[in-house]
């Protein structure tokens, strides 16, 4: 059986005082018998502060992006070192808005998994199709792509470290969520994808993650399907409330 994993995307939300507030609430509200994870990636300036009040809570911590050099003359860049030292555990990598804002092809963002696989940071692999390759029937043929190119080189052995999310692009932000239908579809996919390129045991091990507009309406009937084994939250995890209620439907 597979644990349910839910973690929050902050993406370039709260400052270091709403991130203290955000996490306090987070923690307090957070039941004892919870039985998913759950993992909060806020900012890369609440890291350190948020890190340190989630000490001795279940709750783990994780990043939203990374370079892969070790150090040197990158300006703008964090290092999975300099995570690390903060506490993270995780790291969310080749995100969307990454790969479309920021321009991050498919060869970048599988570096940087290599690395952070190497150094210790747990990468949540993020893949999923745009509208308009979705209105031309070109979903698994992206999706196969992203798995493909983005987990070039990664062991079997690395893979146990891997969450892949699944987050359909025309979903995110939009408040239009897949049916758990089309959800299921791709995320048994992905699986299959991953049996063949791996194995049939890191396959039926891995975390495949749901995203695109999850909140506590919809989260139940998402994390019932077959194939999907948590969230990649949003907007949905920027308050406490919306949060705590989708960790609870896990
Ligand atoms: P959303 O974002 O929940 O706001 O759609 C999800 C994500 O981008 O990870």
């Amino acid at each position: 059986m597979r644990k349910k994993v839910i973690a929050g995307n902050w993406k370039m939300n709260k400052d270091l005082h709403q991130s203290q507030k955000l996490v306090s609430d987070i923690i307090n509200g957070l039941g004892k018998d919870t039985k998913a994870d759950v993992i909060v990636c806020p900012p890369f300036t609440s890291l350190y502060e948020v890190s340190s009040l989630l000490k001795g809570t279940q709750i783990k911590l994780g990043a939203q992006n990374m370079y892969y050099e070790e150090s040197g003359a990158y300006t703008g860049e964090v290092s999975t070192d300099m995570l690390k030292s903060v506490g993270c555990e995780y790291v969310i990598l080749g995100h969307s808005e990454r790969r479309v804002i920021f321009n991050e092809p498919d060869e970048l963002i599988n570096k940087k998994i290599k690395v952070a696989l190497a150094k210790g940071l747990k990468p949540i692999f993020c893949i999923g199709e745009l509208l308009e390759q979705r209105e031309n029937g070109e979903t698994m043929q992206v999706v196969s792509r992203q798995v493909e190119k983005g987990l070039e080189g990664v062991s079997s052995e690395q893979m146990k470290n891997v969450i892949i999310a699944y987050e359909p692009v025309w979903a995110i932000g939009t408040g239009k969520t897949a049916t758990p239908q089309q959800a299921q579809e791709v995320h048994s996919f992905i699986r299959e994808l991953v049996a063949k390129k791996f194995s049939a045991s890191v396959a039926e091990n891995l975390i495949i993650q749901y995203g695109g507009s999850v909140k506590p309406e919809n989260s139940n009937v998402l994390l019932s399907q077959k194939d999907i084994d948590g969230a990649l939250v949003g907007g949905a995890c920027l308050k406490a409330d919306s949060f705590l209620g989708i960790i609870a439907s896990a």
